[in-house]
């Protein structure tokens, strides 16, 4: 297999987990580039759940090698309960866990501030996942955050903390607050995280240009989505990293010049937690019964998912911006049920239409969605494993998607079940594939 990127299309959600864990079992190494446990990635295995959130969707897959990339955030409680969890279900994590000793970490503190930073916002708050990742990303670009490497040098870790709790005593008390963190608990309970990470802890640049010249091929996991990247998405409205393919240079210390291919995930509607423009948001009583059918709730923090018709421009957007060679369309039997079947294919905006995504969110908060409305195939999809079995109307809707967006569809899913997977022959997947 080639190396290929796993990415979200539009804001989250898609159906990554799902994906990554269908192509580890042709790859030597899953490698996570950005954002940190505000990641939900399901992943069905026969009768049984499994939703990652730290580690790579590929640790289900025994002798493949997982690696955090610098690019991500981690929160070090929250990782040592995930290898807890999973280990209680009989997953094993130890030597097939590699940790960027440049990966910045979240803090106690992390939390508070976004805590404040979200109150202060009031009607115009983002909606995180209130894990702290903004906060941390914002404490590794004020050059004041604290890495991996760092829990291994516990003499110093007091001392380089300090810079952390100047910043966060000056927000505090400027926003009313006196802040109490017990900070040198803190440089305790980090020595003896770094004990017990230690081995784990690796140049994890260094570890993969390894298994890459061994000729050994990678998938690299993207968190959250192209609409959610701190650079391309619908700011302020994103989370704080780099989510699309580009992250995966800076995210892992991998050259793009080592990148083979890219995989957009988008699902056959369009899904958005937390607020910010929704364009093609459906509202109303059918908006429910998708969010029903498609079981449309955060698979980290359980809140309802908005849901939305397919929204061509922004996966358009995301194919260009990530440049696409394929995309797995997921969730196309959730549509089973409806007669008609709208595609938002522009915005319509001070009387012209607009065919690019906005980078002024005053504009994607005001345009009209344009609709193509589609005929449904009101007949069920679910588990279907071949192109050829889709009713024609379900085959009509691909095919349009694919020509509005501008990119092939690869590969169609039909359930949360791996298996339940259409792999289109002819398409740049099947190649990888062969
Ligand atoms: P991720 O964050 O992109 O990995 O996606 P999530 O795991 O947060 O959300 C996707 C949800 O859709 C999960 O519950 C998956 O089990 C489920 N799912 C994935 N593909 C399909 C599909 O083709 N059909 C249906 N009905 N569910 C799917
Ligand atoms: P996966 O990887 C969907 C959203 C939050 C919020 C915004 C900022 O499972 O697709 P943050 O906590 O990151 O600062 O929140 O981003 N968000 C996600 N939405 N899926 C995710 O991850 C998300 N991660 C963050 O809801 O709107
Ligand atoms: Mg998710």
């Amino acid at each position: 297999m080639p190396n290929i990127v796993i990415t979200g299309a539009q804001w989250g959600d898609e159906g990554k987990g799902k994906i990554v864990d269908l192509l580890a079992a042709r790859v030597q190494v899953v490698a996570r580039y950005n954002g940190g446990h505000n990641a939900g990635h399901t992943v069905i295995l026969g009768e049984e759940k499994f939703v990652l959130h730290l580690i790579p969707s590929g640790i289900l897959h025994p002798g493949v090698l997982c690696v955090m990339g610098n690019g991500m955030v981690i929160d070090p409680w929250a990782l040592e309960t995930e290898v807890a969890e999973l280990g209680k279900r009989g997953i094993e994590v130890d030597d097939n866990l590699v940790i960027s000793d440049r990966a910045h970490l979240i803090l106690p503190h992390h939390r508070l501030l976004e805590q404040l930073s979200e109150q202060a916002r009031g009607t115009r708050k983002i909606g995180t996942t209130n894990r702290g990742i903004g906060p941390a990303y914002e404490d590794k670009a004020g050059r004041r955050g604290l890495r991996t490497c760092d829990l291994l040098r516990p003499a110093a870790l007091r001392a380089k903390l300090e810079e952390a709790r100047r910043n966060f005593e000056l927000v505090c008390r400027g926003a009313g607050h006196e802040p109490e963190l017990d900070w040198s608990a803190l440089a305790r309970e980090l020595a003896a995280f770094g004990e017990r990470l230690g081995p784990r802890i690796q140049d994890a640049a260094a570890v993969l240009h390894r298994t890459m010249a061994r000729g050994y091929s990678v998938l690299f996991e993207g968190a959250q989505a192209a609409l959610l990247d701190v650079d391309h998405g619908t700011y302020p409205f994103v989370t704080s990293s780099s989510a699309t393919a580009g992250g995966v240079a800076t995210g892992l210390g991998v050259p793009p010049t080592r990148i083979d291919a890219i995989l957009g995930i988008a699902k056959a509607y369009t899904t958005r937690v937390g607020a910010g423009p929704l364009p093609s948001e459906i509202g109303g009583s059918l908006e429910d019964e998708i969010r029903k059918r498609g079981a449309e709730y955060g698979a980290s923090t359980g809140r309802p998912r908005r849901c939305g018709w397919f929204d061509a421009v922004v996966t358009r957007y995301a194919t260009r911006i990530n440049g696409f060679d394929s995309i797995a369309l997921t969730k196309l039997d959730v549509l089973d049920p409806l007669a008609e079947i709208k595609v938002c294919v522009g915005y319509r905006h001070d009387g012209r239409v607009i065919e690019d995504f906005p980078a002024d969110l005053a504009v994607a908060e005001e345009c009209e969605p344009v609709y193509e409305s589609l005929p449904g195939w009101t007949r069920p999809t679910t588990g279907l494993r071949d192109w050829t079995d889709l009713p024609d109307a379900a085959k009509g809707y691909v095919t349009r998607l694919a020509e509005h967006v501008g990119c092939e569809i690869g590969i169609v899913s039909t359930s949360p079940d791996r298996d339940d997977t259409i792999l289109r022959r002819d398409s740049a997947v099947a190649a990888w594939f062969a």
